[in-house]
């Protein structure tokens, strides 16, 4: 391997990519190996790896089973590319497994590169099959770096300005830390759920294409409502016609640890399902999954996405759903979750700049504050942290509107060993 001088390539980065392919990190970082939870920089050093990629490892890094099929593909010399204008033996293959872990009758599957693509194809189909525009989305969410999907974004970071957004207009977040309602568990009515409704009364002709809400928000912090809030969204989307769309692409490949997509909890059935990230398990692959009226929707016309449910993805992703479908993974999961979020309540007895701890399964997040009762977002503090973390060999993930939420979604195999590890690591950056 080249000598690696990552200052140069720091001055080399800002000088040739678009500013926005920022690193991680005072002092960036060069990965060049890993496996499992683990993963080594450009000096050898090791680290545990509490964010695996951006949720997008599940099984592992480079997991046993993957590199086998891979190696035995390569020997065989297997297609390495191909369109969907011809067949490979992984396609329907996949399509089938992963509409069999569903929780309902979604019978179809559109195959793209990534989870934006995936949410683009959601409202297109949602507005053909309903014969409406508007689509509901949330404050705080995130959905994808493409047109339609930025304009879904509920986050101001994220937008930029001439970006041009109609047909979409955003509700309230279940933020239950900061209800915007003012409201406490105890007294919770779930206005949230019901400003769904007021939204499409007040901004729409009083019918909607849809409503796109990610299981639990990732991006925007790990928000994680209350289950009654998903089948309250539900109904007053199905009051007004719209296709109620399940993003997927963190919360599901069964890290919540109950079921393979997170919404199955809430008895929620969706019309849509968007799947990416941790479905590849680090192979640029997403899934749209749908009832079959939304997908005869896009019947007539032709639809084409040159790389879209390539063999070496399609076989990553039939690999994952195979591993990350059994009850035995997600009990590994709920396990392992329960034990981290366990771990990390400890610690915010210990340390009062974490204001709470949220999230199922091995999607977790602190909210870091200034002050407990003035719940002031300690955003610096969040960085600096995320900066002690690579000091201690953990690398953890940040998010939240303020960018004050440590976020924590390490591959699924994580060990009981690991998870303790996990926890001192955090501990001693804390
Ligand atoms: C919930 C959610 N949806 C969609 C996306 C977009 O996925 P991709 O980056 O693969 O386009 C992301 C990415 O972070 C996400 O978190």
């Amino acid at each position: 391997m080249p000598t690696i001088n990552i200052p140069e390539l720091q001055a080399k980065r800002q000088a040739l990519l678009f500013p926005n392919h920022t690193p991680y990190y005072d002092a960036p970082l060069m990965l060049t190996k890993a496996r499992g939870t683990r993963v080594w920089d450009s000096e050898g050093r090791e680290y545990l790896d509490a964010f695996g990629g951006v949720v997008s490892i599940s099984l592992g890094h480079n997991h046993p089973a993957i590199k086998a099929r891979l190696r035995s593909m390569l020997d065989a010399d297997m297609i390495q590319h191909t369109t969907h204008l011809y067949f490979h033996p992984y396609l329907e293959e996949l399509a089938a497994k992963l509409l069999a872990l569903t929780p309902g009758p979604l019978e179809r599957a559109y195959f793209s590169n990534s989870g934006s693509e995936a949410n683009e194809l959601a409202l297109l189909a949602a507005r053909l099959a309903s014969g409406e525009e508007m689509i509901i989305s949330l404050r705080h969410s995130y959905h994808g770096g493409t047109n339609a999907t930025l304009n879904l974004c509920g986050n101001y970071r994220w937008k930029f300005a001439h970006q041009p957004s109609g047909g979409t207009t955003h509700a309230v977040a279940p933020y239950c830390y900061r209800c915007p309602y003012g409201a406490s568990p105890t007294s919770c009515n779930l206005e949230c759920a019901d400003d769904v409704k007021r939204v499409i009364e007040t901004t729409t002709a009083g019918k909607i294409a849809g409503v796109i809400v990610e299981t639990i928000l990732g991006v925007g912090g790990v928000i994680d409502p209350p289950l009654e809030y998903h089948r309250r969204v539900y109904a007053h989307c199905k009051q007004y016609g719209g296709k109620y769309i399940a993003d997927e692409v963190q919360s599901g490949i069964g890290r919540t640890g109950k079921h393979f997509f997170a919404i199955e909890e809430s008895g929620v059935i969706p019309d849509m399902i968007t799947s990416a990230k941790g479905l590849g398990n680090g192979a640029p692959i997403g899934a749209l999954l749908s009832d079959v009226a939304s997908a005869e929707a896009l019947r007539g016309k032709l639809h084409f996405n040159t790389f879209a449910g390539d063999p070496y993805q399609s076989m990553q992703a039939t690999v994952v759903v195979e591993e990350a479908g059994t009850p035995l993974h997600l009990a590994h999961v709920a396990a392992r979750g329960a034990e981290l979020k366990a771990g990390l309540e400890e610690l915010a007895e210990e340390f009062p700049q974490i204001g709470e701890v949220r999230g199922r399964g091995l999607m977790l997040g602190l909210e870091l504050v200034k002050d407990r009762d003035s719940k002031e977002p300690a955003a610096e503090e969040c960085e600096r942290l995320l900066n002690r973390c690579k000091e201690e060999l953990l690398l953890v993930g940040r998010g939240g509107l303020y960018g004050n939420v440590l976020r924590l979604a390490p591959p699924l195999c994580i060990t009981k060993t690991e998870v303790a590890e996990l926890l001192t690591k955090l501990k001693q950056a804390l």
